[in-house]
């Protein structure tokens, strides 16, 4: 990014948790509160905030991460029940909000009057979502607004896990970043358009379709979720069409061609000692069970294969290593698509462009 525009000195604020968190987010809130931006912790990814109901405040966030004006932020509230103040809500938001908030889900309902269309990025619906993490939570509340915030990353890198990953992207750009340590899921938000008694799903995440349907029968994927979507078709989420999350190296992914093969692992390790064999400093992203037979200069691992949780946590971290690095090309394993799996997917879909070698 054009470097003339990093002017600001950017506070940061490490949150110490043995002491109230009041104290600690009387200066993030004022600046909320007067229009600037802060970028803040969540369970999910860190945010870049501004005031839900400041068009300038929008203007700002879309400018600090580069990102296009037509898709839009996520409006973050202190209470489930503060939605009714920005958005018209009804009795399947009543009972995903006591099955799920706080936590790490976004609804998406008919936006009232006092958001602006340029937080909304032109549409009349509004995602709602009240953070599990009691930090985001205190910040919106000593703030008194709701608080508008994409993931606080410049457009198009991964999604931030840490307050090092906002400062390597925003550093001059922003007020203020928030360290609260890192994401605890490490995806972003699973995101739902409620369509009359039907959830259409926008975005996978931590809620995954199994929980959402404990609540609402009916629970649709939208497109593109897996597959790439066909010419000229949007997906409902504006944001889910551009090409996320992608390192520089281009991304392959290495999937069983049979979920139950038992030799998948013995096939994987082979497949990764050729590709080093061929290039030692390609990235290889694999399980803990893989690494004592590889060796290379990229070699991460995202946990032990069974721990999807630890998988979703590490992912966006250890893309911005591969960028740091001087590796040409990425190949990656995936395991199944069901609980959180099905978001993680979604995230390696993308950052591959839906590139996948099945072994
Ligand atoms: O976990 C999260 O959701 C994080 C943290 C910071 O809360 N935020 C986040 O925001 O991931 P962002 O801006 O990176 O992604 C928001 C996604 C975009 O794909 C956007 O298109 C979609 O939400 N979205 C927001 N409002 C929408 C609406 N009214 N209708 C459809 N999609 C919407
Ligand atoms: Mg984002």
């Amino acid at each position: 990014m054009d470097k003339a525009k990093i002017t600001m000195k950017t506070e940061l604020i490490t949150i110490d948790f043995t002491k109230p968190l009041a104290g600690q987010l009387t200066l993030p809130a004022e600046i909320l509160a007067g229009g600037g931006l802060v970028a803040f912790p969540t369970e999910t990814v860190y945010g870049l905030g501004g005031n839900a109901l400041d068009a300038d405040a929008a203007g700002k966030i879309y400018a600090a991460k580069g990102r296009p004006s037509d898709n839009p932020l996520i409006v973050h509230i202190a209470r489930p029940s503060d939605a009714e103040k920005y958005a018209y809500t009804n009795a399947l938001y009543e009972k995903l909000a006591k099955a799920f908030m706080p936590g790490p889900l976004t609804v998406v309902l008919p936006k009232r009057e006092n958001v602006p269309c340029s937080v909304t990025g032109g549409l009349m619906t509004v995602g709602i979502r009240c953070p599990g993490d009691p930090v985001a939570r205190e910040l919106i509340r000593l703030a008194g607004v709701p608080i508008a915030a994409p993931s606080a990353n410049v457009s198009g890198r991964p999604s931030p896990t840490a307050a090092s990953h906002v400062a390597d992207d925003l550093n001059g750009r922003i007020d203020c970043i928030i360290d609260g340590g890192e994401a605890e899921v490490g995806l972003e938000s699973t995101i739902v358009k409620i369509d009359g008694e039907r959830l259409i799903l926008l975005r996978p995440g931590a809620i995954t379709p199994e929980m959402l349907r404990a609540v609402c029968e009916e629970v649709v994927l939208d497109n593109g979720i897996l597959d790439r979507l066909p010419e000229g078709k949007a997906p409902e989420a504006p944001g889910m069409k551009y090409r996320h999350y992608a390192p520089r190296a281009r991304v392959h992914l290495l999937r069983a061609k049979d979920e139950n093969d038992d030799t998948f692992d013995e096939k994987a390790i082979a497949f990764f000692r050729e590709k080093l064999a061929q290039d030692p400093s390609v990235g290889i992203l694999c399980y803990d069970e893989h690494l004592p037979f590889l060796q290379g200069a990229h070699v991460y691992s995202y946990g032990e294969k069974a721990d999807d949780r630890a998988h979703s946590h590490l992912l966006f971290d250890c893309l911005r290593r591969f960028d740091e690095t001087d590796a040409a090309a990425i190949y990656a394993v995936v395991g199944k698509t069901e609980g959180i799996g099905l978001a993680l997917y979604n995230r390696m879909l993308k950052a591959s462009a839906y590139t996948v070698i099945y072994i």
